[in-house]
C-alpha cells in the first residue's frame, strides 16, 4: 500500500481548526483515513493476536487499579509490541471466557517502530505537518496502541490526562486516535471535557525503584463528569487530543467492537525525565519523522 492511499485529504489544519483545538484541547477530522488503510491496519492487529502464543507472562491493562497491575511486562513494552487482556476476559478458574481474539484489551506500545505497516503510516510526514501547525517543534513519537475495545467486555477506561503517563517539562504530548471503526456512545467512544486542558495537570504516574509504580498526585479534585462530552468518531476520523485533556471511555456492553489506533507524540525540545514509566534503551531513541 502507498502512503498516499492512506489519506482522503492532505489539506493542512485551517486557522479555525487549530483556534478550535487549542480553546477546546481536542480536534475532530471526519473522513480523515481511507476506509481501505483501516481495514488495512485492523487486518494487521488481528493478525499480531493470531500469532501471539499467550503464556505465564499474562498481563492485564487497568487504569482504574494502574499501580497494581504495572508488572514488569507492562513496565518493559516501550520498546516491544506487547499484548494485555481485558479485566473481565477470565472465567474465575483463570480460563479465558472467549477466544484469544475476542479478549486482548490493547496492543503497546511500539507498534509504531516494530511493525513494518504500522511503522510506515505512524511516521507519514502529514502527521507531521499537523503537528508543526499545533506548535509542536520536534515531534517524536513515544509510544502506540492499537486498542480493540472488545464488545461486550471492553473495559472502561477511567478519566485521565495522557500527560500524566507520558510527562515532558514543560509538558508536551499529543495525541492522534485514529477511528478504524465507527465509535459510538453505545460502543465506548471517546468522553472528554472541553476547554478543561487549560486548568493544569493533576498527576503524574511515576517509575520508582526498580518495577514498582506510583502517582503523584497535585490535585486531589474529581473531573466533574457532567461537563464530559462524546467525541463519537465514525470509521476514518482523527482526533487530536492535547495531553492535559481529561479524557475517558466507558465500558463496551455492545455488540459491536470499537477499533482505533493511537500514537503519542512529544516534542524533542523538552525534557523526558528519567521516572516516566515509558523509557527507551539507548539503541532504540524515540524518533521523529
Ligand atoms: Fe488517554
Amino acid at each position: 500500500m502507498k502512503p498516499s492511499e492512506f489519506f482522503n485529504t492532505d489539506n493542512p489544519l485551517t486557522p479555525g481548526q487549530i483556534g478550535f483545538f487549542e480553546d477546546n484541547g481536542y480536534l475532530l477530522l471526519k473522513n480523515y483515513l481511507t476506509p481501505n488503510i483501516c481495514r488495512e491496519l485492523r487486518d494487521q492487529a488481528n493478525r499480531l493476536i493470531a500469532e501471539f502464543e499467550p503464556d505465564s507472562a499474562i498481563s492485564i491493562f487497568s487504569t482504574k487499579n494502574q499501580t497494581d497491575t504495572s508488572d514488569s511486562y507492562f513496565l518493559q513494552s516501550g520498546d516491544k509490541i506487547r499484548f494485555f487482556f481485558e479485566e473481565d476476559a477470565f472465567s474465575p478458574d483463570g480460563k479465558l471466557k472467549q477466544s484469544k481474539a475476542k479478549s486482548i484489551n490493547k496492543i503497546g506500545h511500539a507498534l509504531h517502530d516494530l511493525n513494518p505497516l504500522f511503522r510506515e503510516f505512524s511516521y507519514h510526514p502529514q502527521f507531521a505537518e499537523i503537528l508543526t501547525a499545533l506548535g509542536v517543534q520536534s515531534p517524536l513519537l513515544a509510544q502506540s496502541m492499537y486498542i480493540f475495545k472488545q464488545p461486550g467486555i471492553g473495559g472502561e477506561v477511567s478519566c485521565h490526562q495522557d500527560s500524566t503517563f507520558l510527562y515532558t517539562d514543560p509538558l508536551s504530548v499529543i495525541g492522534l486516535w485514529f477511528a478504524l471503526e465507527d465509535a459510538t456512545v453505545e460502543n465506548g467512544c471517546l468522553w472528554a471535557i472541553p476547554g478543561a486542558h487549560q486548568s493544569g495537570l493533576k498527576s503524574r504516574f511515576l517509575r520508582i525503584t526498580g518495577e514498582k509504580t506510583n502517582f503523584e498526585i497535585y490535585d486531589k479534585s474529581e473531573w466533574s463528569s457532567d461537563e464530559l462530552v462524546p467525541l463519537e468518531a465514525s470509521q476514518g476520523t482523527l482526533v487530536l487530543l492535547h495531553g492535559s485533556l481529561p479524557h475517558y471511555s466507558k465500558a463496551n456492553f455492545s455488540s459491536q467492537s470499537r477499533h482505533a489506533y493511537t500514537i503519542h507524540v512529544i516534542d524533542g525540545v523538552c525534557s523526558y525525565p528519567e521516572n516516566n514509566w515509558l523509557q527507551r534503551p539507548q539503541e532504540m531513541p524515540f524518533r521523529g519523522f
